[in-house]
């Protein structure tokens, strides 16, 4: 297969994860980079032999030179993505761009126009499409298996570290920094839903608030930073526990803890908690988004679907069940335990081993390796192989169809979160209009 060219905006741990997987199968290579940050843009362009003068200071300094690949990665942090997005489509290169889109739907619809004027395949990071488990819900669906879907419950267990590293002391912590945590978060359990159900709903309410991690919740004794608070041993949120014990273990090590600090020292990391903002006391940052949320949706022939968000649980795949007429699913994100009201029999389908080939094989490139873990670091349930995979492929052929949404239909499912955080704020049941 014709080997792609890419540039990448945001040398995190995005970028890097996306560019690893692209070098790693062949199917695509890194010819420029666009990072302010110069200790990670260096380590970025030696890393994929990025020419000195093909490695930018940001992603403005990329737009100004001539295009220098087929396709861009955009994966700098929410607020950072309508610009380059916009600016990137009208120099034509393809782009895989970091969910959410963009903080709101103005921003959104605007980079949808750019791919669309401009002729070009724009993909959002919707990873959770791309997995062999999500392949096969949907092929039960569609084989008529369960009959009609009549309803559905969907949990995602944030996890309460992981609660506490990227929505109380992390960058996605305040909303007019980053973005309401439905957005942030769980645009991909929206996304994902509509997805299942084939349509957009038609009516949408949700409830949910910051109930935990505030200043009311702080024990008398607590001190600002773990490093200096006398209950640190017994507090789940302990920042030592949860970074010191990264260590050592590379997987952790780039996720969570390269967020925290370069360094891979215990010195190093109680630095970093003595100073930086991850070593703060979950109860006394400047976080504002919510702990736990639940969205309801109504789908025009009545079927309905409840998801609950939650940092109150271990950090772990999606829980899944799916109530049809003629059978129940119960998925955990990798096993299916299907049941039919024909027969009352029972299976098990596990789609780690069903689906890595086929997987593979419909992306045109890679193997999609499905045995992978739930979290970022381990490539979201092989997700991120799954997604580089297929927009690589849909790059180098030129044709769209390994891609699993396209720019208007991500920023449709981004607008379903937007209604169900209209009706959270607003305590109304919002009707949902696929068409702004
Ligand atoms: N798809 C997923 O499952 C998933 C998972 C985690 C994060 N994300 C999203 O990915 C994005 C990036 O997250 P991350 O964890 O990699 O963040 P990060 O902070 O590690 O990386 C962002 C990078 O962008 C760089 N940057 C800042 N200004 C820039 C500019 N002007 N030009 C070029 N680069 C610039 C920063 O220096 C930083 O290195 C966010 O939008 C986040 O919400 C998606």
């Amino acid at each position: 297969m014709t080997e792609v060219t890419l540039a990448v905006v945001g040398g995190g741990l995005r970028g890097l994860t996306y560019a690893r997987h692209a070098h790693a199968t062949g199917a695509g290579r890194v010819v420029a980079v666009a990072e302010p940050d110069p200790r990670r843009r260096a380590a970025f362009a030696a890393e994929f032999g990025v020419r000195a003068e093909s490695a930018f200071p940001g992603w403005k300094e990329l737009a100004a030179a001539d295009r220098l690949a087929d396709a861009v990665v955009i994966a700098t942090q929410d607020q950072l993505h309508t610009d380059p997005a916009v600016a990137l489509a009208d120099l034509g290169y393809h782009i895989l761009l970091e969910k959410p889109m963009a903080p709101n739907e103005r921003e959104a619809a605007r980079i949808a126009e750019a791919a669309r004027r401009n002729g070009i395949m724009l993909a959002v990071c919707h990873v959770l499409r791309y997995t062999p488990y999500t392949r096969a819900v949907r092929d039960l669906l569609d084989s008529g298996r369960i009959g009609r879907l009549i309803s559905a419950q969907h949990l995602e267990p944030v996890g309460w570290w992981h609660q506490a590293h990227s929505f109380v002391r992390g960058h996605w912590r305040r909303e007019d920094t980053s973005a309401p945590m439905l957005l942030a978060k769980a645009c991909h359990d929206i996304d994902w839903l509509v997805h299942l159900f084939g349509r957009p709903p038609a009516r949408v309410s949700s409830f949910g608030s910051l109930s935990h991690f505030r200043a009311e919740d702080r024990p008398a004794s607590a001190a600002d930073r773990c490093v200096d608070c006398p209950l640190e041993p017994s507090c789940p949120y302990s920042a030592p526990r949860l970074y010191l014990g990264c260590l050592g273990d590379p997987s952790s090590e780039f996720w969570p803890l390269s967020a925290v600090t370069p360094g891979r020292t215990r010195e190093a990391v109680l630095e970093a908690l003595r100073v930086g903002p991850y070593g703060r006391c979950v109860y006394a940052c400047d976080n504002d988004v919510v702990d736990h949320q639940e969205v309801v949706m109504e789908f025009d022939d009545g079927a309905t679907c409840s998801f609950t968000m939650s940092a109150f649980t271990p950090m772990e795949d999606r829980r899944t069940r799916l109530f049809g007429t003629h059978g129940y699913v119960d998925g955990d994100g990798r096993t299916l335990r299907v049941v039919d009201f024909r027969t009352g029999e029972e299976e098990l389908v596990d789609t780690t081993a069903w689906g890595a080939s086929e997987e593979a094989s419909s992306a045109g490139a890679g193997a999609a390796e499905g045995s992978a873990g739930a979290s970022a670091a381990d490539g979201h349930g092989g997700g991120d192989e799954g997604l580089v995979d297929a927009f690589l492929a849909a790059v180098a052929s030129g044709d769209p169809s390994p891609l699993r949404s396209d720019a208007f239909e991500s920023l449709m499912t981004h607008r379903v979160v937007w209604a169900a955080e209209q009706a959270r704020r607003t305590g109304s049941v919002v009707t949902f209009r696929p068409h702004a």
